[in-house]
């Protein structure tokens, strides 16, 4: 770790205004971390509701009414959590660019975006076959399942990072 990206760049964010901003007041931290489970809240919320959609559950509602309805909500929470998220790595750099659950977390997260836009390319295109009614093809409940069990393993992942 040292050698490629060199503790300076991790030091610097620890040692940074930002994170001297967080360390003035006790509490700011648990309430960054509120921030950062209210964010996940939306985004593993609204992604999970879609998903059981994409199993087939609740087949009267359009499935392009329900993304046009989640989309923006989970890209609010992504934004949330990568705020909240960076600022709770920036207090203990170092320290949490080298904790293996982070490292994990970071790589099924950028797991979780490919499956997503797998599924934006190769399956809602056909959206309309399967709009309403219709059991979504083996493809679609697939990708939902990946997406589900991404999402779980990142939040373990999540809550990890302070015990290993
Ligand atoms: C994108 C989806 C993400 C999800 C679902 C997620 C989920 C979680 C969860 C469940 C926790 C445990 C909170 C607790 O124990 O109270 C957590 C903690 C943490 N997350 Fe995230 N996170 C995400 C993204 C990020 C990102 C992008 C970063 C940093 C760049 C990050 C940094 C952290 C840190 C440093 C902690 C440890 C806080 C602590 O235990 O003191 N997270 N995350």
């Amino acid at each position: 770790m040292a050698s490629s990206i060199g503790p300076e760049w991790l030091l610097w964010l620890k040692h940074g205004p930002l994170t001297e901003i967080v360390r003035q007041w006790v509490w700011t931290y648990p309430l960054v971390e509120a921030v950062h489970l209210l964010g996940i809240t939306l985004l593993v919320g609204s992604v999970a509701m879609f998903d059981l959609r994409l199993l087939g559950i609740s087949r009267h509602l359009r499935v392009t009414d329900l993304a046009g309805h989640l989309l923006p909500w989970s890209y609010a929470g992504f934004g949330i959590v990568v705020l909240s998220g960076g600022l709770l790595f920036a207090t203990d750099a170092p320290a949490i660019a080298l904790n293996p659950a982070f490292r994990l977390k970071l790589v099924l997260i950028a797991a979780t975006g490919v499956n997503a836009i797998v599924f934006h390319w190769f399956c809602y295109p056909s959206v309309q076959q399967w709009d309403r009614w219709v059991k979504p093809h083996p493809m679609v409940r697939g990708i939902a399942i990946v997406s589900l069990i991404l999402w779980t393993a990142v939040i373990i992942c999540g809550c990890l990072i302070a015990y290993v």
